[in-house]
C-alpha cells in the first residue's frame, strides 16, 4: 500500500527520503518518487518498479535541498506508469504525496477542469494537488488552504503537500489512513508510520483521524476533526531495527519461514510468567495475559481480520470454543460492519492483524467500539493504529515481516490465540489445572517441532515441479486443518498465481467433487485427530476420480493413509507426530514450503507478488 515520507530541514533531504522509502518497501508498491525543493523550485524524480530504479534516477540526476516529500505508490486509480507515480504536481506550485482514495474525485475533477486545471494523470490524488493550488489563491495561510481542501474531499487519506508559496512548511492531514510526525534535533519528518522514520528519530507524534495541520522546523500546528488546536503526545518508540536483510537466504519469505521456531519462542517468552509476564490469570499456569483480559464472564467473542490473519482467527475460533466453551464468530472485517451484525452477545471484539493498520479490520473494530463493545487487538506492531485505539492489545513477537506473504506473523498469531484459549478455558473453569499444564507443555514443544518440520522442504521440493504445471488445485482439511487448508490455498494463489480453493473435506461430496478430473492436484491435510479415518476416506474418493493427491500429514497419519491408499509414494510430506491441538502450527511449515517452492520454481516475485501490498490501508 502507498507509503509517505517527508522532511523539512534535513541536510540531504533526498537521501533521507530514499532511506525512508526503503523502510516503507514492506508495504508493497509499484512505483516511487521524490520531490525536493531546490533554489529554482520543485525538482521531481520518479521511477516505475523497485526503489533501485528510483535510486538510479537519483544517481544520474541528484536532488539538492533540505525539504522534500517521497512516496511509494500501490496503484488504485490509474495504471502503473510515470504519469501516475507520486509526487503529483499542480504546475510548479504544488507537490502532493497521498495514501488512500479520494472517493469524490470524479466530481472534483470535473469542477477543477471547468476552472481550467489540466490533468496529467489518472490518479484521484491529482485533484488534491489542484485543490491546493486553487485554495492557496483564496486564502492567506497554509492552514486555511488546508482547511479549504479538506472541506471538499471525501474518502480515506493521509497526505503531505509542498506549496511553493510556503517554502518552509508542509501541509499534512490524515483521515483513516495512517500518518505520524517524527522529530529529531536536526529536522522534522512526516511518515506513514514510525518505521519510515526509524533511521532518523524515535520521537514520534501519532496523528488521530481527522487531524490536519502544518509543520515547519520551528513549529508543528495540529488541529483535530472539529478544527480545534490539538496537542498530540510525543511517544518514544522502540529503536527500529536497521534495514532488515535477507541474511543469505534467497528471499525474505524463505528467511521468515526459517525464523519461525525463534518467533514462537519469543512469543511464548513474552507471555511466560517466568520471563516476567504477569497479569490476568487466576492460577498457577505457565503463561499469563496482560491485565484486563478476563474471559470468565464473557458471552461471546468476535475475531475480526483479513487474509491470513482471518485464517488464523478461524483456527483461534476452534480453539476458543473447544477449550473455553466461549462462542466465537470469526469474520472477514471487510464484510462485517456492512452487514449490520447483531452485536448483543459479543463481550469483546478482537482485531487480528500483523500490521495493525489494515483499514478493513480497523473500521470493523471502530464499528464495534461505536456499538459499545469492548475492543482489543492482536498485532505485530505495538505502535500501530489498532494497538493504540483498542481497549487493550496483545503483541506477537514476529519482528518485522518483509515478505508480503505472511508466514511468521501467522505462526505468532496462532501461538497467542492458543495461549489465550488455554487461559480463557482455565478462567472459565472448563480446563482443569492438569489439562492447562498439559497444553502449556505442548506449546513449549512447538518451536522444536517446527524446527523438525523444516525437513519437509526436501520432499516438497520433489513434488513442486508437478504442482507448478497445474492451472488449479484443491486443498482439503477437517477441523482446524480446514482453515489451515484455506491458508495453504491463499499462500499458493498469492505466490505462484495458481488458482487454489480450500474445502472442508466433508463438504467435497456436496459439490466440489465435480471438479475432480485426471491430474487435478488435491492437497490433503491429515493429523492424528478424531477425523483421521473420515479424512482418509475423502482422499480415497478424490484419488478414485483421478486426482493427483498430495498428502501433508503428521508421520503416523501419513502412514495410515499410505496403508489404505496405493500409489502415494513420492506424494507425501510429513512432519513429526504431535497432538491434534497443535497440529495446525506444525503443519503450517510444509504448507508454506509448498507455496514458496512452487513460486521459486515458476520464477514469480516471491517477496512482492504482483498486485499485492503488505499493509492494505484502503477499502
Ligand atoms: O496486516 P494484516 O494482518 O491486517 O493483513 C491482512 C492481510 O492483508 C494479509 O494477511 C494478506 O492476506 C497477506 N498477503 C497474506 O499472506
Amino acid at each position: 500500500m502507498c507509503g509517505i515520507i517527508g522532511t523539512i530541514g534535513f541536510p540531504d533531504a533526498a537521501d533521507a527520503l530514499l532511506q525512508g522509502l526503503r523502510r516503507l518497501e514492506y508495504r508493497g508498491y509499484d512505483s516511487a518518487g521524490i520531490a525536493v525543493r531546490d533554489d529554482s523550485g520543485f525538482a521531481v524524480r520518479r521511477a516505475v518498479g523497485k526503489l533501485n530504479a528510483l535510486a538510479n534516477v537519483l544517481n544520474d540526476a541528484p536532488l539538492h535541498g533540505t525539504t522534500g516529500i517521497g512516496h511509494t505508490r500501490w496503484a488504485t486509480h490509474g495504471g502503473v506508469n510515470m504519469a501516475n507515480a507520486h509526487p503529483i504536481m499542480s504546475g510548479d506550485r504544488v507537490a502532493v504525496v497521498h495514501n488512500g482514495i479520494i472517493e469524490n474525485h470524479r466530481i472534483l475533477r470535473q469542477a477543477l477542469s471547468a476552472k481550467g486545471y489540466t490533468f496529467h494523470s489518472q490518479t484521484d490524488t491529482e485533484v488534491l494537488a489542484h485543490l491546493f493550488a486553487d485554495a492557496v489563491d483564496q486564502t492567506t495561510t497554509l492552514m486555511e488552504a488546508t482547511e479549504t481542501v479538506i472541506a471538499q474531499i471525501e474518502g480515506a487519506y493521509a497526505f503531505a503537500v509542498m506549496v511553493a508559496d510556503y517554502p518552509d512548511h508542509l501541509a499534512i492531514a490524515r483521515q483513516a489512513s495512517p500518518l505520524a510526525i517524527g522529530i529529531s534535533d536536526a529536522a522534522v519528518f512526516v511518515g506513514s508510520d514510525a518505521i519510515a522514520m526509524g533511521d532518523v528519530t524515535q520521537r514520534v507524534m501519532f496523528l488521530k483521524d481527522g487531524d490536519y495541520g502544518t509543520i515547519s522546523k520551528q513549529d508543528i500546528v495540529i488541529k483535530d476533526a472539529s478544527a480545534q488546536l490539538a496537542n498530540r503526545d510525543i511517544t518514544i518508540v522502540a529503536a527500529s531495527p536497521g534495514l532488515v536483510t535477507k541474511e543469505g537466504y534467497q528471499h525474505f519469505m524463505e528467511k521468515e519461514i526459517h525464523e519461525q521456531p525463534d518467533t514462537v519462542m519469543r512469543t511464548l517468552g513474552a507471555f511466560s510468567k517466568t520471563d516476567g509476564a504477569d497479569g490476568t490469570d487466576g492460577a498457577d499456569g505457565a503463561f499469563a495475559l496482560p491485565d484486563g483480559f478476563d474471559f470468565s464472564n464473557m458471552t461471546g467473542l468476535a475475531y475480526l481480520a483479513a487474509g491470513t490473519s482471518y485464517n488464523a482467527g478461524l483456527i483461534g475460533r476452534y480453539w476458543m470454543e473447544q477449550l473455553a466453551d466461549l462462542p466465537v464468530v470469526t469474520e472477514s472485517a471487510s464484510e462485517f460492519r456492512y452487514r449490520q451484525p447483531s452485536t448483543r452477545h459479543i463481550s469483546l471484539a478482537m482485531g487480528i492483524s500483523q500490521s495493525g493498520e489494515s483499514l478493513d479490520t480497523l473500521m470493523a473494530l471502530r464499528y464495534m467500539a461505536d456499538k459499545g463493545v469492548d475492543t482489543a487487538a492482536l498485532v505485530n506492531v505495538d505502535s500501530s493504529t489498532m494497538a493504540r485505539e483498542s481497549g487493550g492489545y496483545l503483541l506477537t513477537r514476529a519482528g518485522p515481516e518483509i515478505g508480503v506473504a505472511s508466514t511468521k506473523s501467522y505462526m505468532a498469531q496462532l501461538t497467542v490465540l492458543l495461549i489465550m484459549a488455554t487461559i480463557a478455558g482455565h478462567q472459565r473453569g472448563v480446563l482443569s489445572d492438569a489439562r492447562r499444564a498439559e497444553i502449556e507443555q505442548m506449546l513449549a514443544s512447538v518451536p522444536r517441532l517446527i524446527g523438525a518440520a523444516m525437513a519437509s522442504a526436501a520432499t516438497i521440493k520433489a513434488i513442486v515441479p508437478r504442482l507448478a504445471q497445474a492451472k488449479s488445485c484443491l486443498y482439503l482439511g477437517r477441523g482446524t486443518l480446514y482453515p489451515l487448508a484455506m491458508e495453504g490455498a491463499l499462500k499458493l494463489k498469492e505466490l505462484s498465481y495458481i488458482h487454489a480453493e480450500a474445502y472442508a473435506s466433508g463438504e467435497m461430496k456436496h459439490g466440489p467433487i465435480a471438479l475432480i478430473e485426471d491430474g487435478l492436484p488435491v492437497v490433503a491435510l491429515l493429523a492424528n485427530d478424531e477425523h483421521l479415518s473420515k479424512s482418509i476416506s475423502n482422499v480415497v474418493e478424490a484419488k478414485a476420480r483421478g486426482a493427483d493427491v498430495i498428502i501433508i500429514a503428521t508421520e503416523s497419519a501419513a502412514k495410515l493413509a499410505m496403508d489404505e491408499i496405493e500409489g502415494l509414494d513420492g506424494h507425501v510430506a510429513t512432519v513429526p507426530d504431535c497432538d491434534a491441538l497443535i497440529a495446525p502450527l506444525i503443519l503450517s511449515l510444509p504448507i508454506q514450503f509448498l507455496a514458496y517452492l512452487t513460486a521459486v520454481h515458476k520464477g514469480t516475485d516471491v517477496d512482492q507478488p504482483r498486485n499485492l501490498a503488505k499493509s492494505v490501508t484502503v477499502e
